[in-house]
């Protein structure tokens, strides 16, 4: 399996890539900073340089995942002006998707977030409250669109759900819930580890799973 990893610079796009190497997985990293994993191949730009995606992509990828997201000027301070475009997640999606069909890569997975469109309401007061005043909500709503950019592609395409992002070794523990509270987490290396797992599922999406959106979350609250 030759896979295609966007925004491999990031926290859960190194997970990604660590954890494809313990799958036998050849790994075309794309990022905007330098990556320090041996990789089959890889490319520093950024995700809006179409050519760039295109030429990666001409290389026999078999599947995508995308793990690009929104960076804030102070990350801890969800008030924090946004560093990237508010629309970043949904055009990263147009640009992968678009190239995807062009060489025929059939699937793709993006990290979506849970509390992104129709599971906002299962948020409490607060995390409304967050999502409506902060750049965290402006982050969901772009989430949202780039759910949609997925669906409407034709691709074969997943777009899991993780609570709330922490660091830690992985468990390979998690759980698909439609239920989660403010305090729930995953590891980011749980969230990598459950999307390459699932590069080995042949049809999306699992019974288990419910949607091509699953929400998911740690199986027991790390530590
Ligand atoms: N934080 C949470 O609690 C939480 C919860 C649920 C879901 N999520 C979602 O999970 C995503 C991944 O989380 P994370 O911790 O791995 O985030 P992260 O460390 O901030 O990684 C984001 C990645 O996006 C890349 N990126 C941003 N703009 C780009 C561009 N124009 N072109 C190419 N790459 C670009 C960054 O690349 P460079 O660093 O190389 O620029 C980085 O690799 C989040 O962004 C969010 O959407 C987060």
């Amino acid at each position: 399996m030759r896979i295609l990893v966007a925004g491999a610079s990031g926290g859960v796009g190194q997970a990604v890539v660590d954890v494809a190497a313990v799958y036998g997985y050849e790994v075309y990293a794309v990022s905007r900073s330098p990556i320090r994993q041996h990789v089959w191949r890889k490319i520093q730009v950024d995700i809006f340089n179409t050519a760039a995606v295109m030429m990666a992509m001409e290389s026999g990828i078999d599947a995508v995942i995308s793990c690009i997201g929104m960076q804030r000027r102070n990350p801890a301070n969800p008030w924090s002006a946004s560093l990237s475009p508010i629309n970043l997640t949904s055009q990263a999606a147009a640009v992968l998707c678009g190239s995807m069909q062009r060489f025929g890569v059939p699937r793709i997975i993006a990290v979506s977030a849970a509390g992104v469109a129709e599971s906002a309401v299962r948020l409490n007061t607060v995390m409304k409250v967050m999502l409506a005043t902060t750049m965290i909500g402006t982050a969901y709503a772009d989430l949202a669109r780039m759910e949609q950019v997925l669906a409407t592609s034709g691709l074969d395409w997943l777009a899991p759900r993780p609570t709330r992002l922490i660091s830690g070794a992985p468990t390979c523990r998690v759980r698909v819930t439609d239920q989660f509270a403010t305090n729930d987490a995953i590891r980011r290396r749980d969230v990598a580890w459950w999307m390459v797992d699932a590069l080995s599922v042949p049809t999306w999406p699992l019974a288990t799973w419910g949607s091509r959106t699953p929400q998911i979350t740690a199986d027991a609250m790390p530590t």
